[in-house]
């Protein structure tokens, strides 16, 4: 990698974050990981948790790289839906971990004014941490509460796939629990790349192209029970990337490499070698803009099973 210049995009949280907004920006309308949660995960999960729901303790989460909080609490919603008694109030409580200071308010605001569809049906208590996973399980005390659901909505990539999963089965589950992983399938245009340029040693972060793949070679290996789903597809409109002059184009850029200035820093060559990729996998529109499919999907792994 020392022959690279430059520098991981994951190493400056606030780049990271407006690349990650400039590629959110470019994905067609809709939110395919809602449609994930609504059409699939609510009933790969059903029968394993609804007990754990209805008994009254809290059920307890643990949202990794929660951001925003978008999804966390779609996924809130989504356990609405599996609940058999609507006669009293279920009790949740919600620990999450985002570092990104601007998301992690974002969260927060959300946690404050809870939408009634919410209210009407759960207490919830929120534990929020402004730190990122590694700083986490380094404080984490051995006799610290256990948890029912472990979610990385999109975030395994950034906390190490394996040890992180092992980690979080051991020790942030109990002795029944489910983890969630919303993660890349391994036909998306983004794993691919990643596939394509660590043959070239171009990529600064190799866990940034992690796939489902990843997550059921870990829960073979260890023996865990585990399902997945077909997962949605996303296009993603990339034509921006190729005018060096788009600010968006450039961010967009920055993630699908996760390069930080990968047009400044990258030489000539590489450069090109990346946007030939980037040409190649799209497919124009009919109206001239360069699309590529992102296909993301969910790999659920059960302890106690
Ligand atoms: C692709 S976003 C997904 C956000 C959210 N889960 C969602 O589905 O919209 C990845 C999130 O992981 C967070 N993140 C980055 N590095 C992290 C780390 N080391 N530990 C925990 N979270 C991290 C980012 O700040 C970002 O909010």
């Amino acid at each position: 990698m020392s022959h690279l210049e430059g520098h991981s995009l994951i190493t400056c949280l606030e780049a990271y974050s407006k690349s990650l907004k400039s590629c959110y920006a470019s994905l067609e309308p809709g939110n395919p990981t809602l449609e994930c949660f609504e059409e699939h995960v609510v009933t790969l999960i059903g029968d394993y948790v609804c007990d754990r729901l209805e008994d009254q303790s809290p059920f307890c989460i643990l949202g990794v790289g929660s951001g925003d909080g978008g999804n966390d609490f779609a996924f809130l919603e989504m356990l609405s839906k599996i609940r058999r008694r609507k006669d009293n109030k279920f009790q949740l409580f919600q620990r999450v971990i985002e570092p990104d200071k601007q998301m992690f308010q974002a969260f927060r605001a959300k946690a404050e004014h809870l939408p009634e569809s919410l209210k009407s049906w759960a207490n919830i208590e929120f534990d929020l941490r402004s730190t990122t996973y590694q700083e986490y399980v380094e404080q984490k005390k051995e006799d610290d509460m256990k948890f029912d659901v472990v979610h990385f909505v999109h975030s395994l990539y950034y906390a190490g796939l394996e040890p992180a999963l092992e980690h979080c089965y051991e020790k942030e589950l109990g002795a029944k629990g489910i983890i969630l992983c919303m993660i890349q399938s391994e036909d998306s245009a983004y794993v691919k790349y990643g596939r394509a340029f660590s043959a070239h040693g171009m990529i600064y972060n190799p866990g940034a192209y992690y796939s489902n793949r990843h997550v059921k070679d870990v829960a073979e290996k260890n023996g865990w029970k585990y399902v997945e789903c077909s997962g949605e597809t996303k296009t993603c409109d990339i034509t921006a990337i190729f005018d060096e002059s788009s600010r968006e184009g450039n961010q967009l850029l920055d993630f699908l490499t996760h390069w930080l200035d990968v047009r400044v820093t990258a030489t000539k060559d590489n450069l090109q070698k990346i946007l030939n990729f980037w040409e190649n996998e799209s497919v124009d529109d009919g109206l001239g803009k360069k699309m590529v499919k992102m296909r993301m999907g969910a790999v659920i792994i059960f302890k106690g099973m």
